[in-house]
């Protein structure tokens, strides 16, 4: 059974063919980084622009890479949220024009939950559930309790700035490019991880939530109290000891919940320091990441989990389904 999967949640331009919900036959990603880069984070105007203009080549060449036509697809699944208002009704116009002319049956997903499923995809003998599972994104930071695919019960999340948003930001402060993630982790490298004590957000309600607003707001104010220009070594040491903040505390949260394995999504899990961490302090739990391509926004995990989904419901989702820009777990 083949299903193309269409992603167009932020800024990155995705079509993918995922054969009988596991097994990747094509996976188109056009990103939009160029197009932001100057402005130091995605303009949502820009961003609808761009899948206007490339939706239609990018699900050609998944065609052409799966080597099957449009009237081969048995199913179409479109992450319908959360993310960017316009470039959801974009993916979804798209997905729901696609089901009404090939009768073929159409169901949404959840982009924040897809990410997981990247992790189960590229991991397919390996997990077992009941799982934690763990989003480090752009948009989404979440600690989830998973029964199986598509059963999650939330057990933390951020109640201001997403991980990657925060890396993102501290990387501009910085002078650093957007994306400011991988310009992060290359720079703390050369840094001292401890030269600045940086405390990790602490929400008193309810502690297992992630707060990184105030982490952003003591690194601008390190960065304010050294000589300007800042110093190379100034940089990196900045860099590192944030980069550590930020990972220690999604770290000790994780130990507060026992789980025999966890597994990562999300396009803050390429970070080899964070990976290198979770091992060290985990090593009797079975640590899973997705594969190289699975963890940056994608369509092959969309098309993945719509397999599931509409293997469970047996139903197609109604042509009204709406683009949601938040969506609960
Ligand atoms: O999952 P993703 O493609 O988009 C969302 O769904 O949001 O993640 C993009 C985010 C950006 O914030 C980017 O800076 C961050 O992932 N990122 C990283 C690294 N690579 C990408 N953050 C830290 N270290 C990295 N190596
Ligand atoms: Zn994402």
């Amino acid at each position: 059974m083949y299903t193309l999967g269409i992603e167009t949640t932020c800024d990155e331009t995705s079509c993918s063919i995922v054969k009988d919900g596991t097994e990747i036959v094509s996976n188109v990603i056009s990103s939009q980084i160029d197009l932001h880069a100057e402005y130091g984070g995605v303009v949502p105007e820009l961003s609808c622009r761009r899948h206007v203009d490339i939706l239609i080549p990018v699900l050609q060449q998944s065609l052409q890479e799966a080597k099957i036509t449009l009237h081969q697809i048995d199913l179409i699944a479109v992450a319908y949220g959360p993310g960017l208002i316009g470039a959801l009704l974009l993916g979804t116009t798209a997905a729901k024009a696609l089901s009404l002319a090939l009768k073929k049956p159409l169901i949404g997903v959840n982009h924040v939950e897809a990410h997981l499923y990247a992790a189960y995809m590229s991991n397919l003998d390996k997990i077992t559930f009941p799982c934690l599972g763990v989003v480090l994104s752009g948009g989404h930071t979440a600690i989830v309790q998973m029964e199986d695919i598509g059963t999650y019960k939330m057990l933390g999340e951020t109640i201001d700035d997403a991980i990657g948003e925060a890396f993102d930001k501290v990387a501009k402060l910085l002078d650093l490019p957007y994306p400011g993630g991988p310009e992060i982790e290359k720079l703390a490298l050369q840094g001292n991880p401890h030269r600045f004590p940086f405390k990790p957000g602490y929400v008193k309600r309810d502690p297992q939530q992630f707060s990184f607003s105030g982490l952003k707001t003591a690194v601008l104010y390190a960065i304010k109290s050294l000589p300007t220009p800042l110093s190379s070594q100034d940089k990196a040491d900045i860099a590192a000891s944030f980069q550590n903040t930020a990972f220690s505390d999604v770290i000790q949260k994780l130990k507060s919940v026992p789980s025999s394995s966890i597994i990562f999504g999300g396009g803050v899990t390429n970070n080899k320091y964070l990976r290198a961490q979770l091992s060290q302090h985990f090593p009797n739990r079975t640590i899973l990441w997705p594969s190289v391509g699975l963890s940056l926004d994608n369509a092959a995990m969309i098309a993945g989990l719509g397999y599931h989904l509409h293997a469970r419901k047996g139903i197609s989702d109604s042509l009204f389904l709406e683009p949601t820009t938040r969506i609960p777990f």
